[in-house]
């Protein structure tokens, strides 16, 4: 574990004791180290399973990320967490009510949060974080990486430019579990209105969140790319794209900013 890792921050009592009293989840598992978080929380997504448990690791041997990509973390630096729930609803809403719920968590530390569609967290143009949700048997394993107090070199040489943490932004090493608290009870305090109404009574809080509204974008979904300007995103957390005079509405794909007239 580097030297100026935080390690020492994570500890399953003191977190539920500071949960608020509407919190998700009613255990904690701390791993030192375990392949993924979300493949933990997916392993105990089990037919009789209530959910409520919350993953979290100092290591991941094999993080994953979307669309079978890998998430890199220093041990002792990031916060990885998988939350495993059982929602009464479509899953799909749970990854933007995380990412808003995350991002005002950080505006406590820095300006400048917003959301990438579908899942990542930028803070001054660069990716701090990723959201990836996996269902099985009717639960959700929701996990978050969010990069807290890396510094630069701690990154491989090809995610330096693309990727930041809130120590380089804020020059500040900040304690993981009070900002892990600060989400899990963000998120806690918009799910019971999610499992009522879904994401719209959300869409608004999103939309201002969200990077490139109203400008040109490119979207790459599977073998296919689509060019239209970015308008939101639906009640289920799908994108909304006008293209060529209509509205076209997409589930996942990979977002860019394309330039030229809206
Ligand atoms: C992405 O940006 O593609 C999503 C990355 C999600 C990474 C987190 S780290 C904790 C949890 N466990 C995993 O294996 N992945 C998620």
């Amino acid at each position: 574990m580097p030297a100026d890792a935080t390690a020492t921050d994570l500890h399953p009592g003191t977190l539920l004791r500071e949960l608020g009293p509407n919190r998700l989840c009613g255990s904690i598992v701390l791993f030192d180290r375990v392949d993924s978080t979300n493949g933990a929380a997916m392993r105990s997504a089990l037919p009789d399973a209530t959910g409520g448990t919350l993953f979290l690791a100092e290591e991941q041997t094999m993080g994953r990320g979307r669309a079978g990509r890998s998430w890199t973390a220093t041990p002792g630096k990031s916060l990885l967490f998988s939350l495993l729930l059982r929602p009464p609803r479509e899953a799909g809403g749970l990854t933007p009510l995380l990412a808003i719920a995350a991002a005002g968590a950080l505006d406590e530390s820095c300006g400048g949060v917003m959301i990438k569609w579908p899942n990542d967290i930028f803070i001054g143009g660069r990716k701090a974080a990723g959201i990836l949700a996996e269902s099985r048997e009717g639960m959700v394993a929701l996990g978050m990486g969010l990069n807290v107090n890396e510094v630069r070199s701690d990154f491989p040489p090809g995610l330096r430019a693309a990727a930041t943490s809130l120590r380089i932004e804020t020059g500040r090493v900040r304690p993981r579990g009070e900002l892990l608290v600060s989400i899990l009870n963000g998120l806690a305090d918009r799910y019971g209105v999610w499992c009522e109404s879904g994401l719209e009574p959300f869409a608004g809080e999103i939309e201002r969140r969200m990077l490139f509204i109203g400008e040109r974008v490119l979207l790459e979904s599977g073998s296919e790319s689509f060019s239209g300007v970015m308008r939101g995103i639906t009640g289920e957390g799908h994108l909304r794209l006008s293209i060529d005079g209509g509205e076209r509405i997409f589930a996942a794909g990979d977002l860019s900013l394309r330039g030229g007239d809206a």
